[in-house]
């Protein structure tokens, strides 16, 4: 999860600390918004994701689903079979955790928690 930089987004301060973020905060998703032509997402809650699943329901999941920008999902598509199970195992090794992370908001809607501005601004 580390190496691949799942963190980085998905784990809040993650990016500002330079890393330095205990375990029992990793992959608890984040309130702050991605804000872009396709809308504004969230990184999602990891660790309560995997409550839900079992093991093959993840490897099939994440072999297959489609995010929107920047979700890098077109990468996550290509883990392996071993490592998905193996993060699997890990994520919930962490346990559950709760955090409110917003709803997907549609383009055109003003989103009311923070975000990062991912629309291209031209030089002025
Ligand atoms: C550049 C930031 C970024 C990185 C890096 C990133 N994610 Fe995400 N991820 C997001 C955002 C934002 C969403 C919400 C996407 C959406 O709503 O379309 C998301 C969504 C997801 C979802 C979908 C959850 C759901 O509710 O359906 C999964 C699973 C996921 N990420 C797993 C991972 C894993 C595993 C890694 C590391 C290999 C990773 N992500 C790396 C930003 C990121």
């Amino acid at each position: 999860m580390q190496i691949m930089g799942c963190n980085d987004c998905h784990t809040p301060q993650y990016g500002m600390k330079g890393g330095a973020v205990p375990e029992s905060q990793w992959l608890i998703g984040s309130e702050i918004g991605f804000n872009g032509p396709w809308g504004t997402i969230y990184p999602s809650n990891l660790r309560q994701m995997v409550q839900d699943m079992d093991e093959a329901t993840w490897v099939t999941y994440i072999k297959n689903f489609k995010a929107r920008p920047p979700m890098p999902s077109y990468d996550t598509n290509k883990i392996s079979h071993q490592d998905l199970k193996d993060m699997y195992a890990f994520v919930r090794s962490l346990g559950p955790a709760t955090n409110n992370v917003p709803q997907y908001l549609p383009p055109g809607k003003k989103p009311r928690t923070p975000f990062i501005d991912f629309n291209v601004q031209l030089p002025k």
